[in-house]
């Protein structure tokens, strides 16, 4: 008896900036940002707008195409990197947002894995019979940590939300596989250097520019397409499943370069690959749920497809789930 998906929800911010607005901003060009990500537009939160609000509406989405109500709700969970604030994180927002009350809630921060590892909680808790039902939200503000100055990032992120509720499921549906791993020796690719316990705000840390995301591109490159494949192999593994019995993958929508490597090196039907980089760009944790709904809401995704879902982000932490819709 696993755990089954029984509703998707998302929301993007309403402000759609394109490239040629970022070449307004930084000195980039719309020509680079599509040839080297494949990015073209992203949705940003503006100045004001508070971000657990967006996750809210994805929740509430997700539980209305599943005909169910917060008080359903057994436990939340809130896969972000960025929460609304460190302390108490985004999920208590959220759950008041949703006007919850007495079921617990928590953030994960598995960077732009913690969707999938949100699953898989979600998949024990279920499984261990501590509720019937959990809320998924994968969630991202990355514009508000975002070095505006600074071309090499600034181009690539977008915020967004995406949820999906699951239930307890019966024999051969829901989640048939997971693998979850991390790399502790990438823990730098991706940082903000302050903020934390390990470096305080300080004056010094404001004006040295150390409270935005840093990121090693290169070396976020060369990680990504190997740790995406074992993961989803691995997944496959505990799922029983050969490759060719899969309906569609969504991979973290990091850059379309890595998507299309990754494709490229397994060799998977690129029409069974699930992209939306090039309109969200990035939102990390919020990736590849805003993808599934986005899928199940226009038709591709239908009721008894195969759907692999498989990331890496800030850990490095990697990762993958193979559920059966
Ligand atoms: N516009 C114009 N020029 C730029 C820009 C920009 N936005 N950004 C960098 N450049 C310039 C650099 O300054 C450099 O110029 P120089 O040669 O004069 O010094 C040149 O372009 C090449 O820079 P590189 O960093 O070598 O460019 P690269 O081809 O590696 O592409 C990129 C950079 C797109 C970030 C690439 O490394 C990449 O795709 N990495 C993966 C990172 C990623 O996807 N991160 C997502 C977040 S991580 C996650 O989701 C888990």
């Amino acid at each position: 008896m696993g755990a089954r998906i029984v509703g998707t929800g998302s929301c993007l911010p309403q402000r759609r900036v394109s490239n040629a607005d970022l070449a307004t901003v930084v000195d980039t060009s719309d020509t680079w940002i599509v040839k080297r990500t494949g990015i073209r537009t992203r949705f940003l939160l503006s100045e004001g707008e508070t971000p657990s609000d967006l996750g809210v509406v994805a929740c509430q989405r997700a539980l209305e195409a599943a005909g169910r109500h917060p008080a359903d709700v057994d436990l939340l969970l809130v896969a972000t990197t960025f929460p609304d604030m460190i302390c108490p994180g985004t999920s208590p927002f959220v759950a008041q947002g949703l006007g919850m009350r007495g079921a617990p809630f928590f953030d994960i921060t598995a960077g732009c894995t913690g969707f999938v590892y949100a699953l898989a909680v979600a998949e024990a808790y279920i499984q261990a019979k501590l509720g019937e039902r959990v809320l998924v939200l994968g969630f991202e503000a990355l514009s508000r940590v975002t070095d505006w100055s600074d071309r090499r990032t600034c181009v690539l992120f977008g915020d967004g939300a995406g949820a999906t509720l699951l239930e307890r499921g019966g024999s051969g549906q829901g989640i048939l596989g997971i693998s979850l791993r991390g790399d502790p020796d990438k823990a730098l690719l991706l940082h903000m250097p302050a903020g934390g316990t390990r470096r305080p705000a300080s004056h010094d840390t404001v004006e040295g520019r150390e409270h935005f995301l840093r990121m090693e591109g290169s070396g976020v490159f060369r990680s990504a397409v190997p740790l995406m494949r074992e993961a989803m192999d691995n997944a496959l593994l505990a799922a029983h499943l050969e490759r060719e019995a899969v309906d569609w993958i969504i991979p973290h929508q990091a850059n379309a370069r890595i998507i299309d490597a990754f494709a490229d090196r397994l060799a998977l039907p690129r029409e069974r690959v699930i992209v939306n980089v090039d309109r969200v760009a990035n939102t990390s944790a919020a990736s590849i749920p805003i993808a599934l709904d986005e899928a199940v809401r226009d038709g591709r995704i239908r009721p008894g497809h195969v759907v692999v879902l498989t990331a890496f982000g800030a850990g490095v932490t990697y990762g993958a789930a193979v559920t059966r819709m």
